[in-house]
């Protein structure tokens, strides 16, 4: 197939090109030669190229910067996916979006399946879920993927600044009043390729399985790369940032498995993985 990857030079572009490029031919973008807020070069760009599916890697994906630069984030992650919606209509493409587990507002008990009640507490929530909405009115073709608490090679991420912070600290704090699923884009790259040789459109969440919170997946980093830190736990409100989180936001992964997919790996065996990789 002909696809086309939006924010290529990202963490998961990045590995969406390592999945993707041996069984198809890539066409591959970033925000200086496809900038997805300007529609009509999103319009020209696609209606010229004529991908048989694009996937959307673009994001401002900066949670805390979206609280400042509210604009910023409604134009990329709100208007740009629109753009995008509206350039595969046009040549009837379908259209993988990424979105977040950051649509959800945290007060859930128990993993949420995709029909659970949306209510995203944050500026970068909500402007995920603008996207959301825009595919689900523009396009039948289309795959919503949301993920959550992502880390890979190409970019920053939890795993990564705790390993850095290691290097000169015995001690840290970290929240541990939210609970999620950390995802190894490597495994969600994965996922995405087998989802897009199929025709079963809709909302998936795709996360590695398992969950926990930010304070045990830190102590389980350190355990596996055997670092003596000492993880001291506080809560979200006693380690401020601009950007409400949600607390609880576990994603069951239902309409995946309804299809017939395998579960990923926890995410014990993929962070794993990661260090083994980065060490
Ligand atoms: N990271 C997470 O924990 C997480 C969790 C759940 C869902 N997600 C979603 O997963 C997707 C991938 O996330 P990621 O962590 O791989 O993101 P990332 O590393 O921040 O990459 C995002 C890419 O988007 C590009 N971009 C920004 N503005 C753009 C614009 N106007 N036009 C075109 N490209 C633009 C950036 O390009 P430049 O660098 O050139 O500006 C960057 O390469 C995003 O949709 C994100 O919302 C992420």
């Amino acid at each position: 197939m002909k696809i086309l990857i939006t924010g290529s030079n990202g963490m998961l572009g990045h590995d969406l090109i390592e999945v993707l490029k041996n069984s198809h031919e890539l066409i591959l973008t970033t925000s200086k030669t496809l900038d997805i807020t300007d529609e009509q070069h999103v319009l020209d760009f696609i209606g010229q190229l004529k991908p048989d599916v694009v996937i959307n890697a673009a994001a401002y994906t900066d949670v805390d910067g979206c609280e400042q630069n509210q604009e910023l984030a409604y134009a990329v992650n709100g208007e740009g996916v629109k753009n995008l919606a509206l350039a595969s209509r046009q040549v009837d493409c379908a259209l993988v979006h990424i979105s977040t587990d950051y649509v959800f507002d945290g007060s859930a008990t128990e993993p949420i399946a995709e029909d659970g009640e949306i209510g995203p507490i944050s500026v970068y929530g909500k402007s995920k879920l603008k996207a959301e909405q825009a595919i689900q009115e523009i396009l039948d073709k289309f795959y919503i993927v949301r993920t959550a608490w992502l880390y890979g090679i190409n970019g920053k991420n939890f795993p990564k600044t705790m390993l850095e912070l290691a290097e000169n600290h015995s001690q840290i704090t970290v929240v541990y009043d939210e609970v999620g699923t950390p995802t190894y884009t490597p495994d969600l790259a994965d996922a995405i390729s087998n989802l897009i040789e199929t025709d079963y459109y809709g909302i998936y969440h795709i996360t590695n399985s398992d969950y926990c919170s930010w304070c045990e997946f830190a102590r389980y980093i350190f355990e596996i790369a055997e670092k003596d830190v000492k993880v001291i736990p506080v809560t979200a409100s006693e380690f401020a940032r601009p950007a409400p989180r949600p607390s609880y936001s576990v994603l069951k992964n239902k309409n995946w498995i309804d299809k017939g997919f395998k579960p990923l790996r926890s995410y014990k065996e993929a962070i794993k993985e990661y260090i083994e990789l980065i060490k």
